[in-house]
């Protein structure tokens, strides 16, 4: 496009273009903010069944997570039995009736999220997607599925890593030829750059590192993971977000500390909020943790801009996000062994001069500033602020 059109002119016309050749058509709608809901696979693994699902999607409406906006219920790996003659697939028998599942989940007000791989075998060796795309999708739409995650695990064996785009466009479309609205999101942990090229795929979030829950799912991991997102969040946006993976808030992994700082950077990111935790016996804690609404609502911001890191100083980290309205969401975290005191610099962060602060963890208004506020962080810990400007 050679046009000479004003740059606010271009912010219309690029994705008017884009949704013309079929790209991101059915993208926004469907995630006009990340993603939010649970998934099994952190408390259950190869254990889950129809019933562990049913039980945690009732606990999700009953402790208020739904109300708090968590929708997607999703069933990880393993749910797969064998297929039939045509090639359709079935559940195994730890899954009795996927259409009633679907059925009990909408029923509750959710959505259902199932998983396949585009390999021949799943992570966990279950059947996978290769070579029945199409008729995985028209199971899924007849399921009354509402999200697939779509997991690499084999599919290395029989795509060439140049062939990647390739193989997740394959199942797009098929999910597209349903005629069912299915957010799509991709898991190949982050190769060959995927935030680049993941919406163009159809991908309404994209996993951009390995597993969060690997190597013990304890402090270091997650924070190796939510922090190294730094650079990644201009390509996150209404329709197709970065997923640092689940959330590991009440896994028994991380310390309340270690816990709000993987809420508030997730949140800050503009990550899918997915619980992975045993919705049916949490701590009035966790909940809280997960439930708590100031927090959500900088996830779930309208404007959809992923923060940026604008700080770094050993292990002390500042991060922030414009958020509609005006105001900024502002991360300080600590990193380091033990309490830090850290200082917010207004000027560095391009912020204007007198700020009113809020503690959104402690719901808390901190008072006026005039250039700098400062506050110790406890050890693995953070201070999630709203900055709104003062004349
Ligand atoms: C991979 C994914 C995980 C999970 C497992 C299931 O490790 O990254 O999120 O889906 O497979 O086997």
């Amino acid at each position: 496009m050679h046009m000479h059109l004003p740059r606010r002119a271009l912010r219309w016309v690029m994705p008017l273009a884009l949704a013309g050749a079929g790209l991101w058509s059915q993208a926004p709608q469907l995630a006009a903010t990340p993603p939010m809901g649970w998934n099994d696979w952190y408390q259950y693994q190869c254990r889950v069944s129809q019933a562990i699902v049913e039980r945690n999607a009732a606990a999700l409406v009953r402790s208020g997570m739904k109300a708090a906006g968590y929708r997607y219920v999703d069933i990880d790996d393993c749910w797969q039995g064998q297929r039939d003659a045509q090639g359709f697939i079935h559940p195994n028998s730890r899954f009795p009736d996927m259409k009633a599942l679907g059925q009990y989940l909408h029923h509750l007000g959710l959505k259902f999220g199932i998983y396949s791989s585009p390999g021949p075998k799943t992570c966990a060796g279950y059947a996978g997607s290769y070579g029945h795309e199409k008729q995985d999708a028209e199971t899924y739409a007849r399921w009354g599925v509402d999200l697939l995650k779509y997991d690499w695990c084999s599919a290395g064996e029989v795509y060439p890593p140049s062939q990647m785009r390739h193989a997740y466009r394959l199942m797009h479309r098929a999910l597209v030829a349903t005629g069912r609205p299915m957010l799509y999101s991709l898991c190949q942990y982050g190769l060959e750059g995927v935030w680049r090229w993941g919406a163009s795929v159809g991908g309404n979030m994209w996993r951009t590192a390995g597993d969060v829950g690997a190597d013990g799912g304890d402090y270091n991991r997650m924070s190796l993971i939510g922090f190294q997102q730094s650079g990644l969040g201009r390509f996150a946006g209404p329709g197709h977000w970065n997923d640092p993976d689940i959330l590991l808030i009440g896994l028994g992994k991380l310390h309340p500390a270690g816990e709000r700082t993987q809420m508030s950077l997730w949140s800050l990111e503009a990550a899918p909020l997915l619980a992975g935790n045993d919705l049916t016996h949490m701590t009035p804690a966790t909940l809280a943790l997960l439930t708590n609404p100031e927090v959500i609502a900088v996830d779930q911001d309208p404007l959809g801009i992923a923060a940026r890191r604008y700080q770094a100083e050993g292990p002390l980290e500042i991060w922030m996000r414009p958020l509609a309205g005006g105001d900024w969401a502002i991360g300080l975290f600590n990193r380091g062994g033990s309490t830090l005191p850290i200082t917010l610099n207004f000027r560095r962060l391009h912020l204007p001069p007198r700020l009113r602060l809020r503690d959104l963890w402690r719901h808390s208004d901190l008072g006026i500033f005039d250039g700098h506020f400062a506050a110790p962080v406890p050890r693995h810990g953070v201070l999630l602020l709203k900055a709104t400007a003062m004349p």
